[in-house]
């Protein structure tokens, strides 16, 4: 599955450090197997349930938010007077992840694809955060899944979680108002 994964997600080639990149990789194929989904049936998940008929799968979705602030992240430190530093591979993990509890969050229901059990339980930031946890991925790819929505809002983010952030809703709210 790692294979098929690394070709959907190119992006996880951009993850320098190999254990880094390994442990992402990790989490995807395990919330896959806890899903009960194939690889191959990510292109027919909406990325979120939110907007009827969503246009955009968790794939697009995903790697357009990795990309936003991969390159969010490369003019930030070019013009923040070294305010803060970022660290491209927690920027990199966390894109990828930010959404991968969505996976379990999700079911194939015969009349379409639903809130999972799970899912109505735990939204996808807790069950991301926990997958992460279990692949004992660093904690600031663990914060900035936990912290990427709105359950985030009230809290502490890192600015790595911030750019993840804006760069997730960049790609939701635009969309939403069609
Ligand atoms: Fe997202």
């Amino acid at each position: 599955m790692k294979e098929e994964l690394t070709k959907i997600f190119p992006e996880f080639d951009l993850i320098k450090d190999e254990e880094l990149r390994e442990k992402s990789i990790n989490v995807w194929i395990e919330a896959i197997e806890k899903g009960g989904w194939k690889v191959s049936d990510l292109e027919r998940i909406p990325f979120t349930l939110l907007i009827p008929d969503c246009p955009v799968n968790i794939i697009d979705h995903t790697r357009s938010v990795t990309k936003v602030a991969i390159e969010a992240a490369k003019q930030l430190v070019q013009f923040n007077g070294g305010a803060y530093e970022l660290d491209m591979d927690m920027i990199v993990s966390g894109g990828l992840l930010h959404d991968v509890g969505k996976i379990v969050e999700y079911a194939d229901c015969d009349d379409g694809i639903k809130k999972s059990p799970m899912g109505k339980l735990l939204r996808h930031p807790f069950s991301g955060a926990g997958l992460a946890m279990r692949h004992d991925l660093p904690d600031k790819v663990v914060h900035m899944i936990a912290v990427h929505a709105k359950e985030g809002d009230s809290g502490y983010r890192c600015p790595e979680a911030v750019i993840v952030h804006h760069a997730d809703f960049m790609n939701f709210e635009p969309i939403k108002m069609g």
